[in-house]
């Protein structure tokens, strides 16, 4: 009997997240779907953000999702270690972006991994 409950609330959830996210078409694609990013960021990043073999860590880590976005910022204009500067190569409001866009990603990814799908 439990197992009937506990499907019935998964349902619901998952029903009330779709509902979230049909409400705001083009934003549920983020960062992966920004041209910015699969310009300048997939190749060491990788296409999905889960990092790459070669290049860059994940940017939908938790590490990164609790990073200030002051950090962020920084780091994509400044560069950190192999990861090159991006000042001069990206307006500031593209870095914004990227920036906002990172930190919402690990939310909509944890959602989509649990929930299972997006519309
Ligand atoms: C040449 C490969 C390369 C490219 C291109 C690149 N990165 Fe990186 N990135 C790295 C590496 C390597 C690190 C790890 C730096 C370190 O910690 O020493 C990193 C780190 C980061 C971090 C910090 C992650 C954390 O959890 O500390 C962010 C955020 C980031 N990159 C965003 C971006 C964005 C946005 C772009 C595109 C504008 C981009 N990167 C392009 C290689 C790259």
């Amino acid at each position: 009997m439990r197992i009937w409950v506990l499907t019935f609330t998964m349902c619901c959830v998952f029903l009330a997240v779709r509902a979230v996210f049909a409400q705001s078409p083009g934003s549920d694609s983020g960062l992966i779907a920004n041209p910015v990013f699969i310009k300048n960021c997939a190749k060491c990043h990788g296409k999905t953000a889960e990092g790459h073999r070669f290049g860059g860590p994940s940017l939908i880590s938790q590490k990164t999702a609790a990073a200030s976005a002051d950090d962020l910022r920084d780091i994509i204009a400044n560069g950190k270690g192999h990861m090159p500067k991006f000042i001069g190569k990206l307006t500031s409001e593209e870095i914004d972006t990227l920036v906002k866009q990172d930190t919402d990603f690990f939310t909509l990814v944890f959602t989509l991994i649990v929930f299972g799908g997006s519309s």
